[in-house]
């Protein structure tokens, strides 16, 4: 039996210590433009990728016990004009070990349910919330080039002109590596618009670049991380005190992950700290942990400290937030915790971003009800002088172990002056 067929037996075998039933998950269709063959990038499901392994267009896969069932159309006698040789579907389900494998049309002699059954929603988040070896080296896979990803969007930043050409310059890693992108890269000198997808600004040599970029492995596992360099090459004073606060944040945090952590402790140790550096460099009034308290931190540090990860970047976020809160526990509809995306204690396998950052979003800052609310703890003369730091993020793809954890993008440096010397190297 292959790798790939004996790792989804095993986690066919998790699925049947679970549930009871039969479960059928299609991978999803492929989308056309303005003719039939011209069709958007395919991606199944990640359901059906974490039990069927191949992002395979138009397929099903029914799991009964720890049998598996490909439902699959052979390619049409056509199709080798266009788009040469393709498996067939037997040749599929030998590789995916599947026992049996029919045309489409026969599903519905099948009964199965769906992934809509409240029972496989919370076995398929057991499985999927700690990842398998094999998961968790796929993982890896897409974290090494991302690693690489960033260091080439770091040198060719002297040659830029645009957001756009760091972006290619990116993004050409990850396709050179035949991945794609786990989701819209983020390229920006303004940092300060949280998922900016606009990459046609100048670089100016003031400008702080801010790249949230991830690759995808053929596979579907996904990495996610974010780095902040200064576009000259070297922070400026205030550039450099604001990304200093941000790091310590960073490494608070990491530090904390373990087993049985709650994650909200851990972003509420990054808010603490941010609000201690804030307040260090007089942009901030009061007692940190008050601070917090009141929200004040949000309004530089708006979402949550991170997420899971693992098939999706945001992983099983297609869920809600049932993989994402524990039993019981729900979104607060407080402004420094409502975008939380993790409400859970740590477990050992899970993966998990971690990703403070301080930004001035005019749309915050600007708001006199805020202001208003702010006005005695927020040094709003203080705070110009840092006008050249528009967004810092700094996130890093953590396993948690057994042990404490292990930070996977450890390869690329988060030092300012590590990251200065990468910047440096492009010119
Ligand atoms: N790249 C999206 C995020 O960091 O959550
Ligand atoms: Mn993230
Ligand atoms: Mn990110």
């Amino acid at each position: 039996m292959s790798r790939l067929a004996d790792t989804l037996k095993s986690r066919r075998q998790k699925l049947s210590k679970l549930i009871d039933f039969s479960i059928v998950l299609e991978s999803g269709n492929l989308k056309s433009r303005n003719f039939p063959a011209n069709t958007y990038p395919f991606r199944a499901s990640s359901h059906f990728l974490y039990f069927a392994g191949l992002s395979l267009p138009n397929a099903a896969i029914r799991i009964e016990g720890d049998r598996l069932t490909l439902f699959l159309d052979d390619p049409h006698p056509t199709s080798a004009l266009w788009h040469g040789d393709s498996p067939s579907r037997d040749q599929i389900a030998l590789e995916i070990g599947a026992d049996a494998a029919y045309p489409l049309s026969e599903m519905s002699h099948f009964s199965s349910e769906s992934i809509d059954h409240p029972a496989f929603v919370d076995a398929i988040i057991k499985l999927r919330l700690t990842h398998d070896e094999s998961a968790i080296a796929e993982i890896r896979k897409a974290i090494a080039v991302t690693v690489e990803a960033h260091r080439i969007g770091m040198q060719a930043t002297s040659n830029a002109q645009t957001e756009a050409q760091i972006r290619a310059a990116m993004e050409s890693v990850i396709l050179s590596h035949n991945m794609t992108c786990a989701y819209n890269s983020i390229v920006t000198v303004h940092g300060e618009v949280l998922h900016n997808e606009q990459y046609h600004h100048a670089i100016g040599q003031l400008d702080l670049v801010l790249a949230d970029v991830g690759a995808e492995t053929q596979s579907g596992w996904a990495s996610d991380i974010t780095r902040t360099w200064a576009a000259s090459g070297k922070f400026s004073p205030t550039q450099r005190a604001i990304y200093e606060v941000v790091l310590e944040a960073h490494d608070r945090a990491i530090a904390k992950i373990r087993p049985g952590v709650e994650y909200l402790d851990i972003h509420l140790l990054a808010c603490e700290t941010l609000a201690e550096g804030l307040i260090d460099l007089g942009i901030l009034r009061g007692n940190a942990a008050d601070l917090v308290d009141r929200d004040a931190h949000a309004l530089f540090f708006p979402h949550g400290i991170g997420h899971l990860l693992g098939l999706d970047v945001h992983d099983m976020e297609d869920l809600g937030d049932l993989a994402g809160y524990e039993k019981g526990r729900s979104r607060s509809s407080r402004f420094g915790l409502g975008y939380l995306r993790l409400d859970r204690p740590l477990q050992a396998g899970m993966v998990v971003t971690i990703e403070p950052g301080f930004y001035q979003v005019p749309a915050l800052l600007s708001d006199l009800e805020r202001r208003e609310k702010y006005r005695e703890v927020v040094n709003w003369d203080r705070l110009a002088d840092f006008a050249d730091v528009r967004g810092i993020r700094i996130e890093d793809d953590v396993l948690v172990t057994a042990e404490g954890s292990e930070v996977l993008s450890i390869a690329l440096p988060t030092d300012p002056e590590q990251i200065e010397s990468i910047v440096g190297e492009g010119s």
